[in-house]
């Protein structure tokens, strides 16, 4: 058997942006081909925020048909919706119970997002986020799982309890390797390059995948560069212009400095145009797929329905396992 992969994706907006893309998409597919791989769109994850049902709806279909149009292949995959598994609450809640109250007050993502939300902004579901994650990952015994850097410490957590409840009941969890893959290619804000492309930056600082044509060429006209005309790549002198052209490279496949040769003597206005292009003629194929899965719900749904049936098989059973060991009685039948 290869190695089981496990990773999600909140449904908190309707286009992921590029650095969704290169920074975790490209990995997921590419995955395929050596691990055995599960991905889920994570709506429970994104119900502290209290989003518009409707947008709910829309963005948590729009996410997993973005996953599917960027080549996530369900004949290789199991994707599914995280809240179509019920197993994950449940399991959450059972590893709520060894969690330390001072230990996940520790999360950074918590401390920075309670910080800036205030106590009354907080809920104790922003608190026990991080325990929903690790049962994610627990529930499928995932050996390995891309993330950002952001995540580390998650990870830690999830590595963390299952060791704990391992040593007191016995070899219940497979323990994740924290394992951080490298992104592609790090893309940053268009507005701000000191900053990732996230989608809590500006709208002006992204490139969605959804995006039409012409907004993608004004995003990238607009791009902050800097006051010189030579395109060269210098991350700390020009950090606006080095992320275009690492934007570039990524999209188009050709070295850095192939590109800065072609563009030698020409302005940042001719360079900026042909990356229109390039992330134009990039996006096209996989914005029509998605679209293609948007418009079609049913399919949609039939294949999302498809993998949580066999997602709760293998969520079940580690389950069970669990409330064994630790005495919960089952029902008879
Ligand atoms: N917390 C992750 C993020 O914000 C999303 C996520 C939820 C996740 N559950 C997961 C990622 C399990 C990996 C595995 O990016």
């Amino acid at each position: 058997m290869s190695p089981r992969v496990f990773s999600g994706m909140q449904p908190t907006a309707d286009s992921l942006h590029l650095g969704n893309y290169l920074g975790a998409l490209v990995q997921w597919v590419a995955l395929q081909e050596t691990h055995d791989t599960i991905y889920a769109v994570v709506d429970l994850h994104a119900l502290n925020e209290h989003p518009e049902p409707e947008a709910l709806r829309r963005r948590t279909r729009a996410t997993a048909a973005q996953f599917l149009a960027a080549g996530v292949d369900p004949a290789r995959s199991l994707l599914f919706v995280q809240s179509h598994v019920p197993q994950h609450a449940e399991l959450a809640w059972v590893l709520g119970g060894f969690t330390g109250f001072g230990e996940a007050s520790r999360m950074t993502q918590f401390k920075d997002k309670s910080a800036k939300q205030g106590e009354r902004g907080t809920n104790v579901a922003l608190f026990t986020y991080p325990v929903l994650m690790a049962a994610d990952i627990l529930l499928y015994d995932a050996e390995a799982v891309p993330v950002g850097e952001d995540q580390r410490q998650h990870l830690e957590l999830t590595r963390d309890l299952a060791q704990r409840v391992n040593a007191s009941y016995g070899d219940i969890f497979t323990v994740p390797e924290p394992h951080i893959i490298k992104a592609t290619a790090k893309i940053y804000d268009l507005q701000d390059p000191s900053s990732k492309m996230s989608k809590s930056g500006g709208p002006g600082g992204i490139i969605e995948i959804l995006d039409e044509p012409k907004v993608i060429s004004k995003r990238i006209r607009s791009a902050v560069t800097d006051a010189e005309t030579e395109v060269r790549f210098d991350e700390r002198l020009k950090p606006g212009l080095a992320n275009l052209l690492t934007i570039y490279s990524a999209l188009s496949g050709r070295s850095i400095s192939d590109i800065e040769d072609d563009f030698a003597g020409k302005g940042y206005g001719d360079f900026k145009g042909a990356l229109a292009d390039v992330v134009v003629e990039f996006l096209a194929p996989i914005r029509e797929a998605a679209l293609g899965w948007i418009e079609s719900p049913d399919k949609l749904d039939s294949v999302l329905a498809d993998g949580a049936e066999k997602a709760r098989m293998i969520a079940q059973g580690t389950l069970e396992r669990v409330y064994d060991a630790l005495g919960v009685v089952r029902p008879a039948h």
